[in-house]
């Protein structure tokens, strides 16, 4: 069975993650490897801080891994808040953080947005990148109390449920990091 590391101690990502991938990997946490190190994510692209994530593990462990990064780009606000969407507002209070796209946006008609993952991926010496997006709508007001971050604000194009007042099974079937881990997954088995 092959081994690869997820630059994460995320429980819920892991779980999601080997449950596409399938059984013929084994997919580590990084405290399954014993590394407790905060790695570094200092880029100004997602691919940036992926790649950031998998060069380090090369580097301190040599092993064959991947790292994701994710957040939402909302157009009328320059992509932002973008690689800074855990700490946009200067805090990783995420009613702060939605406070501050709403504030920012107040009643501008221009509400298209998208969040977006990129998995780098470092397997026998190569690297490659797989992403996934998915255009959605920032509406005024919070809706729903289900998923994490900007889950109640945004609404995905052909849909008139926010993020959050979808079941994980219905969020997990259509979000930007599914179809990013789909991709893995079908290079990985391919
Ligand atoms: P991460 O790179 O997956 O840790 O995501 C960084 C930040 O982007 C999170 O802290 C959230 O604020 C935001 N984000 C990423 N994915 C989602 C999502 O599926 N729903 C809502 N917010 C998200």
């Amino acid at each position: 069975m092959l081994e690869l590391v997820f630059a994460t101690n995320n429980a819920h990502k892991l779980e999601e993650v080997q449950a596409i991938v399938g059984d013929r990997f084994v997919i580590k946490s990084l405290t399954d490897i014993d590394c407790h190190d905060d790695i570094p994510e200092t880029g100004e692209t997602f691919e940036e801080n992926a790649k950031q994530k998998t060069d380090y593990l090369v580097r301190k462990y040599a092993v064959s891994c991947f790292g994701d990064d994710s957040g939402l780009e909302v157009d009328a606000l320059d992509n932002a808040p973008g690689v800074y969407s855990a700490r946009y507002s200067g805090s990783r209070d995420m009613e702060k953080n939605i406070d501050l796209v709403l504030e920012s946006l107040l009643d501008n008609p221009e509400r298209t947005a998208r969040f977006k993952t990129v998995i780098s991926l470092y397997l026998d010496g190569e690297q490659h990148f797989f992403e996934g997006s998915i255009e959605g709508t920032i509406i005024t007001e919070r809706r729903g109390e289900g998923g994490f971050g900007y889950d109640p604000i945004f609404i995905p194009d052909g849909y008139t449920k926010t993020f959050a007042e979808m079941t994980a099974e219905e969020k997990n079937q259509i979000s930007h990091r599914a179809i990013a881990v789909r991709k893995l997954a079908d290079f990985l088995n391919s």
